[in-house]
């Protein structure tokens, strides 16, 4: 039975696509090539879906998808309630989500200021230290906003740490660990049982073979 596949745009896309093609789940055109955001699988009936990293979980959870591939620092800010299932991380995308802020400066106590596009998992962090911040939402380039004093610092993903490096920041708390998840509808879970855990148990195995460095 087919899946409806929503993969996130940018980078997971473009990671995961050698781990479904080892999984024999090959979209039908070039999506280097082509515009189109919804593509038929050469064999076995799928579509994959190529969608923005928000929406992974709302198509998810809404069933218009039955599984999604993204990152779990879009399934933490998407937030507690949701009601889909993670069932694999990819071992992809390894990034962690931290807390940032100029060099040297030491934060305030209370009354932080802190800018994110990760408002959900800014907002717990402080929490579960009972710290009082106020959040400001951007959508991307953090880095500007304690340089422009919007902020007194950021909660992002730092990778190589280099975008905080060119921009006068540093790291300072590590929030949690990130990297690339599968995740499951609950229907889909119990209706398309078989083919689900087909893809999973394939994803498994491409994933181990990524990891001894034999998928390009
Ligand atoms: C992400 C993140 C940082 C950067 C970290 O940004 O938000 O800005 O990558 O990577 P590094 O530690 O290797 O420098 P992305 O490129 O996804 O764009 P965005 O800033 O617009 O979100």
């Amino acid at each position: 039975m087919g899946l409806v596949i929503a993969l996130n745009k940018g980078r997971i896309f473009e990671e995961c696509l050698p781990l479904l093609a080892a999984c024999k789940i090959q979209p039908s055109d070039d999506p280097k090539k082509s515009r189109k955001l919804i593509f038929d699988s050469v064999s076995g009936g799928h579509k994959i879906i190529v969608a923005r990293s928000a929406d992974v979980p709302t198509y998810v959870e809404n069933g218009v998808a039955d599984v999604g591939i993204t990152g779990k620092d879009t399934i933490l800010e998407y937030g507690d309630d949701m009601t889909f299932y993670e069932r694999l991380d990819l071992k992809i995308g390894a990034c962690r989500m931290m807390t940032a802020g100029p060099v040297g400066v030491v934060e305030p106590e209370q009354g932080i200021r802190v800018a994110s596009k990760f408002v959900n998992i800014a907002r717990k962090h402080y929490q579960s230290q009972s710290k009082q911040v106020s959040i400001v939402k951007l959508s991307g380039a953090l880095e500007i906003a304690p340089l422009l004093g919007l902020s007194d610092c950021i909660v992002d993903i730092v990778d190589t740490g280099n975008t905080l490096k060119a921009n006068g920041l540093e790291a300072r708390e590590t929030i949690c660990d990130i990297s690339t998840r599968l995740i499951v509808n609950r229907a889909s879970m119990k209706t398309k049982f078989d083919a689900v855990q087909l893809l999973i148990q394939q994803l498994e195995e491409a994933i181990n073979t990524n990891e001894a460095g034999d998928i390009a």
